[in-house]
């Protein structure tokens, strides 16, 4: 997909002097203080602004935070925050905008070339969620080129998303969002084989349309959590009180003989960790997986099924990995996801990561490093292997067209 990269305008010389307005996603999270408790996003968008300001634009930055309700603005749904800590990465002040849809001033001057500002959180302004036109068209009068870099709300088409885009003289895609969606292409549309995905989490509905999208076209699918446990369930095994979705046996079968039929694998595990109940603290059982007794909960892949994957994974070409496999925030039942996360960053396979859960795993193991691209989207994503066209990417080419 073709769309204007903000790097080329940069290059171009076409920035200087101009008004750039930069839509992040800055949506992090705090705890209640307001303490920021995870900064990946700020430091993520650091490029962007930075690009911008060297070359020579006066520059306006904005996000979301949460889910306020439009026009009822409250302490906590406040950008400063962000702003703060913006500013102690880029080492200069970031002065935070109220009321800057009709226009704003800083010190009684419009923004010269050189200066930032962050304009305070977007879905405060009403119309934001659903769109409204003569709000894009007011955001887009505030700016000459409209930067979108916010890959984790590329998934919504909203007024400071989408509706400026159609608007603004020039909309463009920033460089987070142009590297996501090149790595997830690089993963997806040409990727070195064997090319393997690891889906995991609690439910299969959830997740059947990436897996139904992933049967076409990865050699080996490796499901784990919830998800696996309905794949066992679809394979003959049974799998005791676990979580699983019995009534989506079907679409689990369907899976396993689309990718069958054409050489490729869901690999079903052959032991498992199992606990009599859901506590930290549960004794936990290796046992085969034929095995599984009524009163069994599976909480982690056995150590055997770990090493088997684990050698899949040291031989592949390509890897994307979206959710643990087990129960990791418990000790006793965190190796399966542990072996997994270790073989992935010893593998030379290209990697991609993504998802709360994923990122949460990464962090645990300290892997940062070892994995080639680690996405800033949790449902952005998601979609994106669901094999969707983003609205993000689907307005920035239009424009690029235009
Ligand atoms: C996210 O956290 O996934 C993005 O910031 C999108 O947030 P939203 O789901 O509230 O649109």
């Amino acid at each position: 997909m073709e769309f204007i990269r903000f790097s080329d305008l940069c290059a171009r010389g076409e920035v200087a002097g101009k008004r750039v307005f930069i839509r992040a996603d800055l949506n992090v999270p705090m705890d209640d203080s307001g303490k920021i408790t995870e900064d990946t996003r700020i430091r993520a968008s650091v490029a962007c602004i930075t690009m911008a300001l060297e070359a020579g634009a006066a520059v306006m930055v904005t996000s979301h935070l949460g889910r306020p309700s439009e026009g009822c603005f409250s302490p906590s749904d406040s950008l400063a925050p962000v702003a703060q800590r913006l500013g102690e990465l880029l080492k200069r002040e970031v002065p935070l905008v109220s009321d800057w849809v009709d226009g704003f001033k800083l010190d009684g001057r419009a923004l010269e070339p050189g200066q930032l500002v962050m304009l305070e959180n977007c879905r405060i302004n009403v119309g934001e969620k659903k769109n409204n036109e003569s709000l894009a068209r007011k955001m887009a009068e505030l700016c000459d080129i409209f930067v979108h870099d916010a890959f984790g709300t590329a998934h919504r088409a909203e007024a400071s998303t989408y509706g400026i885009a159609q608007f603004a003289p020039v909309a463009c895609a920033g460089p987070l969002l142009a590297a996501e969606i090149d790595a997830i292409g690089k993963a997806l549309k040409n990727p070195k084989r064997p090319l393997v995905a690891i889906v995991a989490g609690s439910k299969v509905s959830t997740k059947l349309t990436i897996l139904k999208a992933l049967a076409d076209n990865v050699d080996q699918l490796i499901v784990g959590g919830g998800i696996a446990n309905t794949f066992m369930l679809a394979a003959g095994l049974q799998i005791g009180k676990s979580l699983a979705e019995p009534d989506l046996l079907d679409e689990a079968k369907a899976v396993i003989l689309s990718m069958t039929a054409r050489g490729a694998a869901v690999p079903i595990p052959t032991d498992v960790v199992t606990a009599k109940e859901f506590k930290s603290d549960a004794k936990a059982t290796v046992k085969a997986a034929a095995d599984v007794q009524g009163d069994d909960m599976i909480l982690d892949i056995g150590p055997q099924t770990a090493q088997q994957l684990a050698e899949q994974l040291e031989s592949a070409g390509t890897i994307v990995w979206n959710g643990p496999v087990g129960v990791f925030e418990f000790p006793a039942f965190e190796a399966g996801t542990k072996r997994i996360a270790k073989a992935i960053a010893e593998s030379d396979a290209y990697s991609l990561a993504g998802g709360g859960d994923t990122l949460a795993a990464i962090a645990k193991y300290g892997i940062e490093k070892k994995i080639d691209y680690i996405s800033t989207g949790g449902g952005a994503f998601l979609e994106v292997l669901e094999g969707k066209t983003l609205p993000a990417f689907e307005i920035l080419a239009r424009r690029a067209k235009a």
